[in-house]
């Protein structure tokens, strides 16, 4: 390897560990770290730092475990990036299989580039200790439920309650990387042609049976490089998300809401499908501005309005929907696998929290559904108390309610809905209920 490619290695190191301690330390989300960071440079070391913050992410509560063992005292908080970076030098070794040497020493060159030159003998120590001592680490590691999972405590017991049976395999799909999963747009293109277009770029994509409008991809990349992808021919979307709205059997001219639509994939899904008058709604005005950006790249329209639906003088003209879909904010617990921050920023209050919120929307929301109209209410949430809970409450204080039967291929009953667990068919954890109004 030349000097040159040496030290780009400690180059994205040294970003990637920046990177990792603004999310670790700060709480800052990791698609907005890496959002904000430039796109200039390789893409493989682009690649290489995308990677590495999101493994480091999703092992850091089993390797902070192991790194404790290795340091004869804590790190100052002053030498985060330090500790960020002697994380991700573990995992990549780990849980990457990057050669060892060459990460040792990219990690050292990585510590004088931080600014930090009087711990890079502390650095080229420790991770050569950990590979020196990796088995016993692991099996100390593993005598402990938070880093044996990688998950935190509240989480662990919060699913060992909810889903006594499932959570080994809770915990284990989510720290598996989520396959890629995209949604033809049915009105620009078809499903195979999608395929061939791609196969001709050697990106091999595959129809899944169950989801009408999906495709798989053999492999993770850039999907804004990739053909077709400009002129709105596919948009990113996971199955359980695309299921959506299928349970919502839109019809022509039906007047419809999207309740908290930003950013606006389940939006352009319906669109996709049908003529329907659409309002998208969402109180985050930025985010909205990504439903706009979607929807014109994808050649669709929609009534897009700022507004919280709480407050429905401030956008709503009084005129009933015959669908309403409300796609909560929830704790994402049942997307961790691609968002793996999530087992470090959220507590188990948020959880609290969020279903007064989910229970104060669905209340809101309710007069505006017209007779016989279906309300969706979906969260990609795990957990119970987001879910069955909020639903289960309102069908007790609600007199022109009733839930709808949902098929089993949408995953397990619970309450009057249905859970799909995460990594069921490849597919993120994801709650439906399908509310009808009875007059
Ligand atoms: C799970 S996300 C929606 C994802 C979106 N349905 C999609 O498929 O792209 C939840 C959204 O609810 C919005 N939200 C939260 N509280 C709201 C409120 N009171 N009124 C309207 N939107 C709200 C958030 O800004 C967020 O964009």
């Amino acid at each position: 390897m030349s000097a040159a490619s040496d030290n780009q290695g400690a180059l994205v190191r040294a970003d990637a560990a920046r990177l990792l301690a603004r999310v670790v330390f700060d709480g800052v989300s990791l698609r907005a770290v890496l959002d904000a960071r430039s796109t200039r440079g390789d893409a493989r070391d682009r690649a290489l730092l995308a990677a590495t913050v999101y493994a480091s992410s999703r092992w850091w509560l089993r390797f902070e475990a192991m790194l404790k063992h290795l340091l004869e005292r804590p790190l100052p908080a002053k030498a985060r990036d330090i500790h960020a970076l002697l994380m991700l030098g573990m995992v990549q070794i780990e849980v990457m299989q990057m050669p060892e040497y060459a990460v040792v020493a990219a990690c050292v060159d990585a510590t004088r580039l931080l600014g930090q030159p009087r711990l890079a003998g502390l650095v080229n120590a420790v991770l050569r200790r950990f590979l020196r001592e990796r088995s016993a680490l692991h099996e100390r590691a593993d005598s402990d439920e938070v880093s044996r999972h990688a998950h935190p405590r509240w989480l662990i017991e919060r699913l060992r309650a909810d889903w006594p049976r499932d959570v080994e395999s809770i915990l284990a799909a989510n720290n598996c990387e989520a396959p890629l999963t995209l949604r033809v747009n049915r009105r620009r293109c078809q499903r195979e042609a999608v395929i061939e277009r791609l196969a001709r770029e050697g990106v091999t994509a595959q129809a899944p049976g169950h989801l009408p409008d999906g495709l798989l991809l053999g492999e993770s990349t850039d999907v804004s490089r990739l053909p077709g992808f400009a002129e709105g021919h596919f948009s990113v979307q996971d199955g359980a998300a695309q299921q959506v709205v299928d349970l919502l059997a839109l019809e022509s001219g039906q007047r419809v809401l999207d309740a908290c639509a930003a950013p606006g994939g389940k939006s352009a899904h319906m669109l996709e499908r049908a003529d329907i008058d659409l309002i998208a709604l969402d109180v985050d005005a930025a985010r909205l501005q990504r439903v706009n950006a979607n929807l014109q790249r994808l050649g669709l329209s929609a009534t897009v309005r700022q507004g919280d639906v709480a407050h429905a003088e401030s956008w709503w003209d009084g005129r009933s929907f015959e669908r309403i879909l409300l796609d909560a904010p929830c704790s994402a617990t049942g997307v961790i696998r691609r968002q793996p921050d999530i087992k470090l920023h959220r507590r188990s209050a948020d959880v609290i929290a969020l279903a007064a919120t989910q229970a104060r929307l669905l209340r809101a929301l309710w007069p505006m559904l017209a007779p016989g109209g279906r309300l969706l209410y979906s969260t990609c949430s795990v957990l119970r108390a987001e879910n069955e809970a909020v639903v289960g409450d309102f069908l007790a204080d609600q007199k022109t309610v009733r839930a709808l039967p949902i098929a089993e291929r949408f995953g397990r009953a619970a309450g009057a809905g249905r859970q799909n667990l995460p990594g069921n068919k490849g597919m993120d954890g994801f709650f439906y209920a399908l509310l009808e109004k009875t007059r």
